[in-house]
């Protein structure tokens, strides 16, 4: 099926399966690198085109999305997160926009997880160690970090992510407490708690994961103030957005030893990380790969080219944001 010859601007190189299913039912313009065109580019590039087929590394602020062509109808987003999109801007110009939800829930919290056993057991440290030769034996006291079996996990933002990491989270023996916006219906929630203030869930939250969107409320949610909440030793896990943490707050906890240890996947100016992380043993970091696999990464780009399909075809995308 073709879309009436509907035209796409594809700005990254998207794996193979999906580049191939847009070139079947589309006329596409390619980035086939894995840099990413810059804004002027990508104004440049979309005249007379449709629509365009973006990631989360594509910002389309009011400034980009007020100098889009009139052709531009639609711009799906390759990610769950869409603050990278100015919905309100879009709104104005009657540009619809989509997200890919739900297929990346479980690769993210899988994610979610390994930075929860690495932080906690000091894998960074330990790996570093073999690596670099200077493993002396087993001690009994080498790489000590603290159990997850019978701990509180308290996980902030309880949508399709959150659940999967709280999942995960019982299968290790772990109590599941969480706050989201609104309390979840009871075969949603299962066992876990509920906290009405995120201040409340982070009082008693021995690991923290940090599971919601991104918003300009949520900037710097992690800061000196609050993670003086969180109780002493506890380890703080990032899979969401590197916007959510204050990273000169974090680091000095770090430092001080006040938390534990923490697991970043993400980043505020990734890909730039603040230098000061590096010098910390007690962080352990990853370069945004909590939706990473290949199944994965197919899914998100079929469920956008779905979501494509449904709004060329004149009906309403199933993820549709505006
Ligand atoms: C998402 O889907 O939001 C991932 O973080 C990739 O951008």
């Amino acid at each position: 099926m073709t879309y009436n010859g509907a035209k796409l601007l594809i700005t990254l190189r998207f794996p193979d399966p999906v580049l191939a299913r847009a070139k079947r039912d589309y006329v596409c313009t390619f980035n086939d690198k894995d840099i990413g065109w810059s804004e002027d580019e990508i104004i440049a590039k979309a005249e007379d085109h449709d629509g365009i087929l973006c990631s989360s590394t594509n910002k389309f602020t009011r400034a980009v999305v007020d100098r889009l062509p009139k052709s531009i109808r639609i711009i799906a987003t390759y990610s769950v997160g869409f603050e990278h999109l100015d919905i309100d801007t879009l709104k104005i110009r009657d540009i619809s926009a989509t997200n890919t939800p739900d297929v990346l829930s479980k690769a993210t919290a899988d994610i979610a997880f390994m930075l929860l056993l690495c932080a906690s057991r000091r894998a960074g440290e330990a790996e570093r160690m073999v690596r670099n030769r200077m493993w002396e034996g087993w001690t009994p006291t080498q790489l000590l970090g603290p159990s997850l079996q019978g701990k509180r996990l308290g996980i902030l933002g309880m949508g399709n992510i959150g659940r999967e990491v709280a999942t995960r989270a019982r299968a290790f023996g772990m109590e599941v407490h969480y706050h989201n916006r609104s309390r979840l219906t009871a075969n949603l929630e299962k066992d876990a708690i509920y906290h009405d203030k995120p201040e409340n869930l982070l009082q008693i939250s021995e690991f923290l994961s940090l599971n919601c969107p991104m918003s300009e409320k949520m900037r710097h949610f992690i800061n000196a103030e609050t993670l003086k909440l969180l109780p002493p030793n506890s380890v703080l896990i990032n899979s969401a957005r590197g916007g959510l943490i204050d990273d000169r707050a974090l680091i000095a906890a770090l430092k001080s030893g006040r938390l534990f240890a923490a697991g970043l996947d993400v980043f505020d100016k990734e890909p730039d990380v603040n230098p000061a992380y590096f010098e910390l043993d007690n962080v352990f970091m990853t370069p945004h790969i909590g939706s990473a696999t290949i199944e994965t990464r197919n899914a998100m780009g079929f469920r956008a080219l779905d979501n494509l399909d449904q709004f060329f075809a004149g009906q309403r995308p199933i993820d549709l944001i505006t």
